[in-house]
C-alpha cells in the first residue's frame, strides 16, 4: 500500500469560486484523491481558505463586517459548496488558524536563524486620510507600463506586469479615495531567494518526470531578470499572521503581518495538524516530516498555472531553508485557465457561472464530468453551454445512463431482479473481456499519470465498449430463439454496471453510488483483471433497477441558463 499526500492550493476566502477555480485545483486533486482511494492506497488530501492578506480585507470590507468574521463565515459557505461537489478532502482547514500561525512563525524563526532573512528599509505608501499604509491592492492608480487607469499596487489587470504601490501614477487609495499619499520609509522583511537559487535549479532540474506546463514556468521564474529576486514576506496590514521570531518578538516589525503568500502555503502543513486536532488523524508528522515516517509518501500538488512559481520557488525556498527536515512536494500538476463563452471567467467582475450556482442547476456529477472531461491541460479550454449540454446528454445519458437501465429493465422484465444464472460466454463476450480488459489498462496509466482528459476519455470508452456489445449481442432478440445464452449476455451486463460503478466513481461519485446501490453490493474493489471482475455479481444476486441515473438537458433549458448566465453577478 503506497501513501499518497495530495493538496490542492487553496482558495482565497473572498467570494464563492468559479468552475475555472474548481478544475483549475479542487476538482483534479479529488479525481486523484478518489482514485488512489480506489486502488487501495492510503491518502491523506488537504485544502484549505486562504485567508489573509488585501482581497480578504477589502470584502469584508465591503460586506461590512470584521474580517474575522467574514472569514469565519465564508469559510462555512466554501466548505459546504465543496461538499456538495463532493470535494473528499479529509480537512478543509483554514490558513488563520492557530497552528498556522505558529507554523509561519516557526519558519520565520529558522529561516531567520541561518541568514536567509534580510530587514530592507523601503518606502510604502502611506495615506493620512486612512492612518495606514496602503499596500497592494490597497491602492490603484495608472499603470507606468500600458496606461491602464485602474492597475492595482501589485499588479497590472490589463497587462499583467508586477507593479510596485510606488510605480503608479496618479495613485490613489481604494478605500477611501484618498489621493494626498505619502511615500513613508518602513522595514520589512525579505526572503532572500536569491541565496538558494542553485539548490532551487537543481531541485528543479532532478524534476525530469514533471509536465512540461510546470517546469517551463519555474525556469522562467527562475532565469528571468524578473526571476529569483529576495522577496518581501512582511506587509503593513493588521489582518494576517503577527510577525514573530518563533514565540519571540520581532525588534522593529511590531504591528506588521506577514505576506499571504508566505503563510498560506504553509498551511499544507497547518492543514494536517489541524486534522489531527479535529480528531479526524492521529499523526500529522508520518505525512510531512522525512525523519517520522513521510519518508515513503509520495505529495502531490494541483494548481492553475498562476500559482506555479509560489510552489516550484516560493514554497519550496522555505521548506529547503529551513535546513529541517519537511517533505517537498513531488509532482505538481498545473493547469491552463477555462474560459466562458467567448471570454474569461471572472470573480471580480462576476463573469461566469459560480460553484453555487451551478448546483442550483444540476447535481455535482454533471458538472464534475463536464469540467473534468475538458480540463484545461494542454491548452486554455472554453466552457459553452451548447458543449455542456452535448456532453452530458451523449456521454452521461445516452451511452452510461442508457446502459444501465436497459440492461436492468430487460433483466427485470424477462428474469426477474436477480442475476440471470445458465447459459455461457461465446466469442463475443470473450473479445468484449480482452478489449475492456486493455481498456481498463490504459485507463489506469492515464490516471496514475494525471492526465486528466486522457482518463475521462478512456472511461467513456470503456461505456462504449459496453454499450456497443449490448447493441450486437441484443439479448432482447437472442432471448427468443436462446434465453441461457441471453441470460449469459444479461449476466455479464449486469456486472458491467458493478464495473462501471467502480471505475467512474473518481469522476461520477454520486452516479457510481447510485449503480452500486442498485446492484446491491459493496464490492469496489479495483478490477485486478477483467475476466474476474466481470464475476462477482453471482447469479441469483438480487438487484434492483436504479432510478434514472442522467436526464437530458434540453434545449430550453439551455437557453434559459444561456440568458441567465450571459450578464454579470451582483
Ligand atoms: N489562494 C491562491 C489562489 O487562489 C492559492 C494559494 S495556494 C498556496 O490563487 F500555496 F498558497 F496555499
Ligand atoms: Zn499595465
Amino acid at each position: 500500500m503506497a501513501r499518497h499526500l495530495i493538496t490542492s492550493a487553496i482558495p482565497y476566502i473572498n467570494g464563492i469560486k468559479h468552475l475555472g477555480n474548481l478544475v483549475g485545483s479542487q476538482l483534479p486533486a479529488d479525481l486523484f484523491a478518489r482514485y488512489q482511494r480506489g486502488r487501495g492506497h492510503e491518502v491523506l488530501f488537504l485544502c484549505a481558505t486562504d485567508e489573509h492578506g488585501t482581497p480578504a480585507e477589502l470584502a469584508a470590507a465591503k460586506a461590512g463586517k470584521p474580517v474575522a468574521e467574514y472569514c469565519a463565515e465564508m469559510h462555512e459557505v466554501q466548505s459546504r459548496i465543496a461538499e456538495g461537489f463532493r470535494l473528499s478532502f479529509d480537512h478543509f482547514g483554514r490558513s488563520s488558524s492557530p497552528q498556522n500561525h505558529r507554523l509561519t512563525q516557526h519558519f520565520a524563526k529558522v529561516l531567520a536563524d541561518r541568514g536567509l532573512i534580510r530587514e530592507v528599509s523601503e518606502t510604502q505608501m502611506y495615506s493620512p486620510t486612512d492612518g495606514r499604509y496602503l499596500p497592494d491592492r490597497y491602492i490603484e492608480g495608472t499603470c507606468p507600463n500600458c496606461g491602464f487607469e485602474s492597475a492595482r499596487g501589485d499588479q497590472c489587470d490589463n497587462c499583467t506586469k508586477q507593479l510596485d504601490p510606488v510605480d503608479l501614477i496618479n495613485p490613489h487609495s481604494t478605500i477611501s479615495g484618498a489621493t494626498d499619499l505619502e511615500m513613508r520609509e518602513t522595514k520589512h522583511l525579505y526572503l532572500r531567494q536569491s541565496a538558494m537559487k542553485d539548490e532551487l535549479e537543481a531541485w528543479i532540474d532532478s524534476k525530469t518526470d514533471w509536465p512540461v506546463l510546470t517546469t517551463s514556468i519555474a525556469k522562467k521564474w527562475l532565469n528571468d531578470g524578473d526571476g529569483l529576486q529576495d522577496r518581501g514576506i512582511t506587509r503593513d496590514l493588521d489582518w494576517g499572521v503577527p510577525v514573530q521570531r518563533g514565540d519571540e518578538p520581532w525588534p522593529g516589525m511590531e504591528g506588521k503581518v506577514f505576506y499571504v503568500w508566505f503563510d498560506a502555503p504553509i498551511e499544507y502543513i497547518a492543514c494536517a495538524q489541524e486534522w489531527v486536532e479535529a480528531g479526524k488523524g492521529d499523526d500529522w508528522e508520518r505525512w510531512w516530516r522525512t525523519d517520522k515516517g513521510a519518508g515513503d509518501v509520495t505529495y502531490t500538488q494541483f494548481m492553475g498555472k498562476d500559482n506555479v512559481p509560489f510552489h516550484t520557488l516560493g514554497f519550496p525556498a522555505t521548506i529547503l531553508g529551513s535546513g529541517e527536515p519537511w517533505k517537498l512536494v513531488d509532482y505538481i500538476k498545473s493547469f491552463n485557465y477555462l474560459n466562458y463563452d467567448g471570454g474569461q471567467f471572472s470573480t471580480s467582475r462576476g463573469r461566469g457561472v459560480f460553484m453555487d450556482q451551478a448546483l442550483e442547476i444540476l447535481p455535482a456529477d454533471y458538472w464534475r464530468w463536464w469540467l473534468l472531461s475538458h480540463a484545461p491541460e494542454s491548452s486554455d479550454a472554453e466552457f459553452t453551454w451548447e458543449n455542456f449540454q452535448s456532453s452530458v446528454n451523449k456521454d452521461l445519458a445516452d451511452v452510461l445512463g442508457n446502459f444501465v437501465s436497459r440492461i436492468t429493465k430487460f433483466c427485470r422484465s424477462k428474469f426477474g431482479e436477480e442475476v440471470p444464472a445458465g447459459g455461457s460466454f461465446g466469442e463475443r463476450e470473450t473479445a468484449l473481456i480482452a478489449d475492456l480488459e486493455a481498456r481498463i489498462r490504459a485507463y489506469e496509466g492515464h490516471m496514475e499519470a494525471m492526465e486528466v482528459r486522457k482518463a475521462a476519455a478512456a472511461l467513456r470508452g470503456i461505456w462504449v465498449a459496453g454499450n456497443e456489445y449490448l447493441q450486437a449481442a441484443a439479448p432482447w432478440a437472442t432471448f427468443k430463439e436462446d434465453p441461457e445464452q441471453a441470460a449469459a449476455q444479461v449476466r455479464l451486463g449486469l456486472n458491467l454496471i458493478r464495473l462501471y460503478a467502480v471505475l467512474s466513481a473518481p469522476f461520477l461519485p454520486d452516479a457510481s453510488a447510485k449503480m452500486l446501490e442498485g446492484m446491491q453490493t459493496d464490492a469496489t474493489d479495483w478490477p485486478g483483471d477483467a475476466e474476474s471482475a466481470l464475476s462477482v455479481l453471482e447469479p441469483g444476486h438480487a438487484f434492483t433497477v436504479p432510478e434514472v441515473l442522467f436526464s437530458k438537458i434540453t434545449d430550453d433549458q439551455r437557453e434559459e441558463w444561456q440568458g441567465r448566465f450571459a450578464g454579470v453577478r451582483e
